[in-house]
Formats: structure tokens, C-alpha cells, sequence
């Protein structure tokens, strides 16, 4: 690290959690703690605290917490070095000066210089635009619309019409290897080990993630040329799956709904007319992943994808997708234009509103497009129209909205609603499903998935349990190594643990949390120390104490075996295995 972690622990104290979240946050005291509205998504009840006893905040809606430190990085940007110097300032401590030496640079987290070396980049391009190399995608730029000011929020820029000045300008700050797995080059054909810029001449929209850091970029060419959009490759940064363009953004609206359009225009012209609960999949298919991000931020989603076939066709797949997320969806018409940028250019604010309130829903939406492919003047076709329908409804779990939707499909159609019921019923027999969902069939990937998921939630639970009892730690310790913690972050955690117990310590998460750098690994930290584990009796408590420590003595036994080379170890973990079969750990009564 680079500063002496006593001095990081001495500057943690000084800042009280609660005064400085409270200049960011207005929050309310209610005992020990205090509430306010998260900062790190929309909600409209309070459920972000900030505990003064332990010098913690945490949200019970979207998993945010950390100490001061974290909540610094999480809500201004800042990097771990960023916060810690913040936060030195604000209580008057001058921090000695370090120089980076060579290998403490090459040293430096890789995934630190992608995150940097992205922002650097980001840079670059804007200043660009703002040059005078960048007057045309200015002008046209302003012919479409785009202020100033909003040119700056989403950071838009111009890489130039040389091929490798940006590869130039990196070269003289960062190494080979991290400017080649940016993505922001290419490998030169007949000259190995040389490089050339993959955007040029090109409107340049960095990629931000929740965190606000640049992490990809699309490039769109000027003019009617093709690919119209250049996207940055996956890299250890950007994981496609995982991101939405405009989170960052709309996850801080307080609408309790986000909309989710196709495009990179589409975000930033709706956020410029002061729509700003906007994310875009960036044209492709929607994911299951994506889907989880949205639910942390939101339980409300409308789809706007352009008026085109194609759009239509990703809204029928996006809508399962979101729906298995937990999300209840509704579907937003763009009417007699091609997509959210041109009707809110041309309508205006208030028209758009209009059409969101009158989204459907993702079922009425299935619906309607089928009424399109029948005709339902033809009795014929009008069986076949009714009979697809019966197929839609057959998926809704909740009877209750099968049966909303049974209304109000039957009045809008004219169709007598038993009749409609009876079909629905009819089918549910033949596939011996009534009330289940289609997707039934767990391949094997989700079911190593699953058990990776038990592993990661057993090592979660002995660490909160532990950590919150001193009992529970006299019980487990003997049983337990940290070693036997599958996960580094889990590892390092448990080794704090177990320490501040030996040195008679409390555990204090707020120190334990000056031992990771990043946020991402501060906030996993933060939520063993809020999980609540329920359980009404001490039979219980034991019983997931039990399983849980089988599970990651077991996982640990057989990680362990794949490395095996001789029998003798291979007899010593079969010896482990069964003896682990007899472990059982009983807590002392009281
Ligand atoms: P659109 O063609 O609708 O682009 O593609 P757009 O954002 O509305 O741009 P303008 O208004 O024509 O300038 C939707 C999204 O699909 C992705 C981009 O993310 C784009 O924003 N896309 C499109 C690509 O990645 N590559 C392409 O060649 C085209
Ligand atoms: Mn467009």
C-alpha cells in the first residue's frame, strides 16, 4: 500500500462517517442510526443508514456500504489513493509525499491502469472535439441538437483522422501490454509488437460503468457510412453482458421506473430534455445479466426500442428476459417515428410523457402484435388469434394477474372471458403445466453455477455469524481454517477476523475494510457485516453453521484433490472426507 495503514486508520477516525455523508445526504437519527435517501439509486422511502457505533453505512436496497472511505470513492469517483487524500484535506492532515518507484508502478493493479488508461483516452478524444481538428463533428453535433453541456455530462469526443496519435500519446505513458488490452488499438499486420488506433475520425461516447468509469467506447462514423458504430472489444474491463450505457445516469433519477431504449443517442437526447431515468442495450440482444443489474437499481422497466421490425423483435426478447428478473414490464410505442431521439426532437417532453403513461404491458404488448398477424373478421384466423393468446397467458404465474389479463383481453377483443379461461386451461392440462413457467430445464452450467453461488453464501454466513458473536467464533475456530475460505476476498476477511479475536480486538468492519483497495471488494465487505441470518432457535443457528462449514471444508477437500500427485495425500483427504461426514459443532447453551 501506499501510505502507512496506521496513518489511513487515523484520518478514517477523524472523518465521522456522519458528518461528512451528511453533507451529501440529508439524513434523519432513529436510535443509533440514521436514515436518508440512498444516493446510489432511486428510491423514494429511506433505506440507506449511516451507523455512528460502527462507523458504517450500508442500504437495504441496493447493497451499497462501506466506510467513509468507501462511500467517498463510491460517491465522488475517487480512487482508494483519491479518497484518502480527500478526506486528509478535510481534517487538515498533510500526508507525506510518496514517489512511485518503477516496480511499484508495473505493480500498480492492472485492472487500475485499463480504468486509467480508459479515462486518459476519454480525455484525449474530448479535447479533440474541443480543438480545432474536431469543428465539423462540433457543427454536427450541434445541428443534431447535442448542447454543450450535455456534450460534457456524457463526455462525447473525436478521434482524429491520424491512425495511431492516440496510440502515440499512450506509448509515452503506459506499457505495451495494457495500451493492447484496452481495446483502444490494433495489432499492426507485418510489424509485431506495433500498434494503430481502432477509432478514427469518428463521434466518440465513452462506455461508463455504475461507478462512473470509463471502461469502452462506441465510435459513430460522420455520414452515411457503414459500420455506422464502432464498439470497443470485450476486455478485462468491459464485459458487455454486464453494463448499460446511461446507469450511471439514470440510476440516481427518482422516477421509480427506468426506460430502456437501443441507442447511444436515444439516452442522450431524452437526458437533454430532461428525462434522465434512460439506459440504452446498445442495439444488442438484452441479457440475463443486464436484467440482474437493472433490478438493483429499479423493480420498473419500460422498454422503448426503435418502431422497426428489428426493434420490435428485440422487445419480444427482451421482455422474459426482464420479467425472470423480477421486473414488471411495460412497453412504450414510439409512434410514427423511428426511434426515442427523433420523436422527443420532434414532439417534445411533454408528448413523450403521454406515450409513457400510456405503455402497456409486456403481455398486452405480445397481444397486440399478434392481432396484427390475424385477421379477426375470419373466424378461422380468430380461433388461431385466440389460441396463441391462450398460449401467453398460460405462462403468468400469479392467478390473480392471469385472470386481470383474461378482462382485459376478453373486452378488448370481444371475446367471452370464460371461453378464453377454458382454452387456457385446456392447454395448461395437455402440458401438464398450469401455473409454471416454460423454462423449467437447468442445464449444467446454471447447476455448477448454483453450488459456485451456495459456496460464496456459506462462506458470507459463517463470516457474519462469526464476526457478530464471540461464542460463535470459540465453536467454529477449531473446525474452520481461514485457509479453508475458498475466495481471496472471503479469506482475507476471515484472517482479519480471527486476528482481532486473537489480540482481544473487537471487529471493527470499518478497519477491516482500509484492507481493500477497491470498491467493488468494500462493498462485498460491508455486506457480511449487514447480512441478517435469520433463524428462530439454536437448533437452527447450528444447523447453518453446520452445513455451511461441510460445504466449504468439502469444496476445500476437493479443490485440494485435483492437485494431487501421490497416494498417501489422496488417503489423507479420503480420511478428511469421511471425517467430515462426522463433524458436528454444538453451541454452548445461552
Ligand atoms: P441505431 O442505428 O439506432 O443508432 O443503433 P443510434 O444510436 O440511434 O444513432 P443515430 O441516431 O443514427 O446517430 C442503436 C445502437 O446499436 C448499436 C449502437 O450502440 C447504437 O447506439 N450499433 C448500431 C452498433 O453497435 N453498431 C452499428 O453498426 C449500429
Ligand atoms: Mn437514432
Amino acid at each position: 500500500m501506499y501510505y502507512p495503514e496506521e496513518l489511513i486508520e487515523e484520518i478514517r477516525i477523524q472523518n465521522d462517517i456522519v458528518d461528512v455523508i451528511s453533507t451529501y445526504v440529508q439524513l434523519n437519527k432513529k436510535g443509533n442510526t440514521y436514515f436518508g435517501l440512498c444516493p446510489f439509486h432511486n428510491e423514494k422511502t429511506p433505506s440507506f443508514s449511516v451507523s455512528s457505533d460502527k462507523q458504517m453505512y450500508y442500504c437495504f436496497g441496493c447493497g451499497a456500504g462501506g466506510n467513509v472511505y468507501t462511500f467517498i470513492m463510491e460517491y465522488e469517483n475517487y480512487s482508494f489513493i483519491e479518497a484518502v487524500k480527500h478526506l486528509a484535506d478535510r481534517v487538515h492532515i498533510t500526508l507525506p509525499t510518496v514517489k512511485m518507484s518503477d516496480e511499484a508502478k508495473q505493480k500498480m493493479d492492472f485492472k487500475h491502469q485499463l480504468i486509467e488508461i480508459n479515462k486518459v483516452a476519454a480525455r484525449y478524444f474530448y479535447y479533440q472535439l474541443k480543438s480545432d481538428k474536431g469543428k465539423t463533428v462540433n457543427e454536427y453535433l450541434i445541428k443534431r441538437g447535442i448542447s454543450e453541456e450535455i456534450q460534457k455530462k456524457f463526455g462525447l469526443g473525436y478521434s482524429n483522422i491520424y491512425r495511431n496519435d492516440l496510440y502515440k500519446y499512450l506509448s509515452e505513458r503506459y506499457s505495451k501490454k495494457v495500451i493492447s488490452e484496452s481495446g483502444l488499438v490494433i495489432q499492426e499486420k507485418n510489424t509485431p509488437g506495433d500498434f494503430y488506433d481502432r477509432f478514427w475520425n469518428r463521434l466518440m461516447f465513452p462506455i461508463f460503468d455504475v461507478h462512473n468509469r470509463v471502461i469502452g467506447f462506441g465510435g459513430r462514423v460522420l455520414g452515411n457510412f457503414t459500420p455506422k458504430y464502432l464498439n470497443s472489444p470485450e476486455t478485462k474491463l468491459f464485459d458487455k453482458r454486464r453494463n448499460l450505457y446511461g446507469l450511471n445516469l439514470a440510476r440516481t433519477s427518482r422516477e421509480d421506473y427506468i426506460i430502456i431504449v437501443e441507442g447511444y443517442m436515444d439516452v442522450i437526447s431524452l437526458y437533454q430534455s430532461g428525462i434522465t431515468n434512460v439506459v440504452a442495450s446498445l442495439g444488442t440482444a438484452f441479457t440475463v445479466e443486464q436484467g440482474a443489474l437493472l433490478k438493483r437499481y429499479t423493480d420498473n422497466v419500460i422498454i422503448s426500442y426503435d418502431s422497426d421490425g428489428a426493434g420490435k423483435k428485440a422487445t419480444h426478447r427482451a421482455i422474459p428476459i426482464l420479467k425472470s428478473a423480477g421486473l414488471s414490464v411495460r412497453v412504450l410505442r414510439i409512434e410514427k417515428y423511428k426511434d426515442p431521439d427523433e420523436f422527443i426532437k420532434n414532439e417534445g417532453k411533454e408528448a413523450f410523457n403521454n406515450l409513457i403513461e400510456k405503455a402497456i404491458s409486456g403481455v398486452m404488448f405480445e397481444v397486440e402484435e399478434l392481432e396484427i398477424k390475424y385477421n379477426l373478421n375470419d373466424p378461422d384466423s380468430r380461433t388461431k388469434f385466440h389460441n396463441e393468446v391462450a398460449d401467453k397467458l398460460l405462462v403468468i404465474e400469479s392467478e390473480l394477474e392471469r385472470d386481470n389479463y383474461l378482462e382485459a383481453i376478453a373486452k378488448k377483443y370481444n371475446t367471452k372471458k370464460t371461453l378464453l379461461e377454458k382454452l387456457v386451461i385446456e392447454k395448461g392440462k395437455n402440458k401438464g403445466i398450469v401455473t409454471s413457467r416454460q423454462n423449467v430445464v437447468i442445464t449444467n452450467k446454471e447447476k455448477t453455477k448454483n453450488s459456485e453461488d451456495g459456496i460464496i453464501l456459506a462462506q458470507m454466513s459463517i463470516l457474519t455469524l462469526v464476526a457478530n458473536s464471540y461464542d460463535i467464533y470459540l465453536a467454529v475456530r477449531k473446525h474452520l481454517d481461514t485457509k479453508e475460505f475458498l475466495d481471496e476476498l472471503y479469506r482475507k476477511v476471515a484472517k482479519e477476523v480471527y486476528k482481532a479475536y486473537e489480540d482481544n480486538r473487537k471487529v471493527e468492519c470499518a478497519v477491516i475494510i482500509n484492507k481493500f483497495m477497491e470498491l467493488e471488494e468494500q462493498n462485498k465487505v460491508a455486506r457480511i457485516f449487514n447480512k441478517k441470518i435469520s433463524f428462530e432457535n439454536k437448533l437452527q443457528l447450528e444447523r447453518i453453521i453446520n452445513d455451511s462449514i461441510k460445504l466449504l471444508k468439502g469444496a476445500y477437500i476437493d479443490t485440494k484433490s485435483r492437485t494431487i500427485n501421490n497416494t498417501n495425500d489422496l488417503q489423507k483427504l479420503i480420511l478428511a472426507k469421511r471425517e467430515l461426514q462426522e463433524l458436528h459443532i454444538s453451541l454452548k447453551d445461552g
